[in-house]
């Protein structure tokens, strides 16, 4: 009896522990076309090395309990989804595809996303609200994309412990410099050194192979007075010049009106029968 109970425990135990840590993938299951439903009430869909091209995202999403999706190497190049999604997704690999472009909103309602990999792509940009519900990820790979900017979004995500940025472009603009002093200031586990200490400048080319922890806020903002003088000076300088050549052309014709005044007196002094006759002729041709 004792036995029994104790061998349920056990049971129990390890039934348990399979919940907790989480759901075992299989091998992949290779697809050449996107399927239009995926097997109810599995926690693992694996479909690496299938090829897609295009993906309906709500099919993994709408009323499934599916917490890793694994569609690396499919050959996909566009995503597809309705609004803002939320579903059980906690582990998201899309590496190795060919995307350029994100949708809207892109997971941007994934409360349980730990885990997401984007690398290997050719994506340009984060889009709008990516992560926003996201509060618990912990690991983001984006090596090896077209990324010119990393969002400061993505550095406030408190349990934040893996950032991969190396193989992209980025721009040490005076935006991305902002998101990381913003990033420094999130109550985080992880150092922001840690995170961003291998993000290596690309442009502009005066930073160019300088890591973005090395430049500082002053070498690429310019304080808004600065700003504000740069494109106003030159306003300035402009309307003076037009100002001055204004005021010298009226004194030029001035002084021409002035000449022509003096000789048309002159000639009329100096001939005034002349002008005499002609009124007499125009009275006779009359
Ligand atoms: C999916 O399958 C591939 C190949 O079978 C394997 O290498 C990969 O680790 C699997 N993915 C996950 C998330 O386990
Ligand atoms: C990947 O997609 C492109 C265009 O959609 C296609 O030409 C190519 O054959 C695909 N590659 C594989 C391995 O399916
Ligand atoms: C979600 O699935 C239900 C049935 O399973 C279907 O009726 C509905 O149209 C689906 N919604 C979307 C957005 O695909
Ligand atoms: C997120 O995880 C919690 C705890 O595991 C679970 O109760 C909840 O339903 C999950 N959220 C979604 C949207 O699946
Ligand atoms: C930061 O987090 C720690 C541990 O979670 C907490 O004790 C501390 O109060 C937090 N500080 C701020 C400024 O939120
Ligand atoms: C930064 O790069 C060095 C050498 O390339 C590597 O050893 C280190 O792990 C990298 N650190 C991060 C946070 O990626």
């Amino acid at each position: 009896m004792v036995c029994q109970r104790g061998a349920l425990l056990i049971l129990m135990f390890v039934v348990n522990m399979g919940l907790v840590c989480g759901c075992v993938c299989p091998a992949a299951t290779i697809l050449s076309q996107f399927p239009s439903e995926v097997p109810a009430d599995v926690c693992c869909l694996n479909y690496s090395g299938s090829a897609f091209s295009h993906v309906h995202w709500s099919v993994f999403t709408n009323e499934t309990n599916i917490v890793t999706l694994d569609l690396s190497f499919c050959n996909i190049s566009s995503l597809h989804t309705s609004d803002k999604d939320v579903s059980s997704l906690q582990k998201v690999y899309l590496g190795h595809n060919r995307l350029t472009v994100l949708p809207r909103e892109f997971l941007a309602g994934q409360p349980n996303l730990t885990e997401l990999d984007l690398s290997g792509n050719l994506i340009q940009e984060l889009p709008e609200g990516f992560l926003q519900a996201s509060d618990g990820l912990q690991k983001l790979n984006l090596y090896g994309n077209q990324l010119r900017l990393l969002p400061g979004s993505v550095l406030q995500k408190p349990s934040l412990q893996t950032l991969e940025l190396d193989g992209n472009p980025w721009d040490c603009s005076c935006l991305l410099l902002e998101g990381l002093e913003e990033g420094r200031k999130v109550n985080r586990t992880a150092e922001l050194e840690d995170l961003v200490g291998n993000l290596t400048c690309v442009s502009p080319r005066f930073l160019a192979g300088r890591t973005v922890l090395s430049v500082t806020l002053r070498d690429v903002c310019r304080p808004a007075a600065l700003t504000a003088l740069f494109i106003v000076l030159p306003l300035l300088i402009l309307s003076g010049l037009a100002a001055l050549l204004v005021l010298w052309e009226e004194e030029e014709e001035e002084r021409t009106n002035i000449k022509h005044l003096k000789k048309e007196s002159f000639q009329l002094q100096q001939r005034p029968e002349a002008s005499q006759q002609a009124e007499t002729c125009s009275h006779g041709a009359e």
